[in-house]
């Protein structure tokens, strides 16, 4: 089977064909970094704009790289939420026109469930169960995955993501937008021991994380020292990432152990982090545990994550009807939460 995966969810048009739910034969992202760069975060209405600049050309390359044209699809995958409406408005629609003008079915994904099935798309896929440590720019959530689609929510981030972390502490230290990458390799010229920063372990038995306080505490020190110029800004940058590092690495190999299963998959955009991946997986080894983590193209979003996930879904006969909607926040369960229910619409009286 193959399957077109759509994803526009926040800041990238991403398109990719993935073929029996693993192999990626295309797999294009447009960032529109540049885009929102000069206003130091994305800018949901330039976003949904740009999606519409994108959309096509992207799946046309996406569908060129694959070396398939569109009668050789199976099917169509299309993210539907959690993100930004506007957004996720530009994939849907157009993915709802591409399939029905050539009779494909479609499926609507959960950008989540996207990004953990991104582990699938690597040389080394987890069995079931699994715990899935999923670390992005909007989330910060454990999972306990026992099978393709049976997530169990673990625990979350309850206030900052810790990609929304790295991006605000850039911001602190002046380095732009987006964050994550600036201080990854910033930090590879620090020292990760001479600054220490707060850990929020909150609950020790608990899987619930916070990283607003070591964000703050970033900002205390940055306006506290800044007359100091021997406190280097790589040194800065090394600090918080550890403190952020050492959480999301005892926080997963916890929730491992406490589900005494054997294997720990990192993904999201900070599961390409550098200092994250070679601290998990020397703490894996360590704890006997088995740890699995995609390259970092497939860490950030992309739209294979998204076919990979639509492949199994399609398979099992959970095809979307075209009245299908987005929706910009999940439940725990990973079920939408409705914009608008019909119960909850007030009609007018014509
Ligand atoms: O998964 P993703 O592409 O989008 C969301 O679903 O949010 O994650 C984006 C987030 C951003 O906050 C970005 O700063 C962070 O991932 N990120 C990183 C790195 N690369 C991207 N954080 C730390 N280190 C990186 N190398
Ligand atoms: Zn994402």
């Amino acid at each position: 089977m193959r399957v077109l995966g759509i994803e526009t969810s926040c800041d990238e048009t991403a398109a990719a064909v993935v073929s029996d739910g693993y192999v990626i034969l295309s797999n294009v992202v447009w960032s529109q970094v540049a885009t929102h760069h000069p206003y130091g975060g994305v800018v949901p209405e330039l976003a949904s704009r740009k999606h519409i600049e994108k959309i096509v050309p992207v799946v046309e390359k996406a569908l060129a790289d694959s070396g398939e044209d569109s009668n050789s699809l199976d099917g169509v995958a299309v993210t539907c939420g959690p993100g930004l409406v506007g957004a996720l408005l530009v994939g849907l629609s157009f993915a709802k026109a591409f399939a029905y003008a050539r009779g494909l079915p479609i499926t609507g994904v959960n950008h989540l469930h996207g990004h953990i099935a991104s582990v699938y798309l690597q040389p080394d896929p987890p069995p079931f169960p699994f715990v899935a440590l999923l670390a992005s720019g909007g989330h910060t959530n454990l999972y306990y995955v026992a099978g393709p689609m049976d997530f169990e929510h673990m625990g979350q981030t309850r206030d900052d993501a810790a990609g929304e972390a790295f991006d605000k502490v850039a911001k602190i230290l002046g380095l732009g937008y987006p964050g994550g990458m600036v201080i990854d390799q910033l930090a590879q010229q620090g020292d990760p021991e001479r600054i220490r920063f707060p850990r929020a372990f909150l609950d020790k038995s608990g899987f619930d994380f916070s990283f607003s306080g070591v964000k703050t505490a970033v900002a205390r020190y940055v306006q506290r020292e800044k007359e100091d110029s021997s406190k280097r800004i790589q040194d800065i940058a090394a600090g918080f990432q550890e403190a952020v590092v050492d959480v999301l690495v005892q926080k997963g190999i916890s929730a491992v152990k406490a589900k005494g299963c054997q294997h720990l998959a990192l993904v999201g955009g900070v599961a390409s982090n550098r200092r994250l991946r070679e601290r998990i997986k020397e703490a894996t080894q360590e704890a006997g545990i088995a740890v699995h983590i995609p390259p970092p193209e497939l860490c950030t979003d992309n739209a294979a994550m998204i076919a990979a996930i639509g492949d199994y879904q399609l398979s099992h006969g959970e095809n979307s009807s075209l009245d299908l909607d987005v929706y910009s926040k999940t439940s725990h369960s990973g079920r939408p939460q409705a914009l608008a229910q019909p119960g909850n619409l007030r009609l007018p009286n014509i």
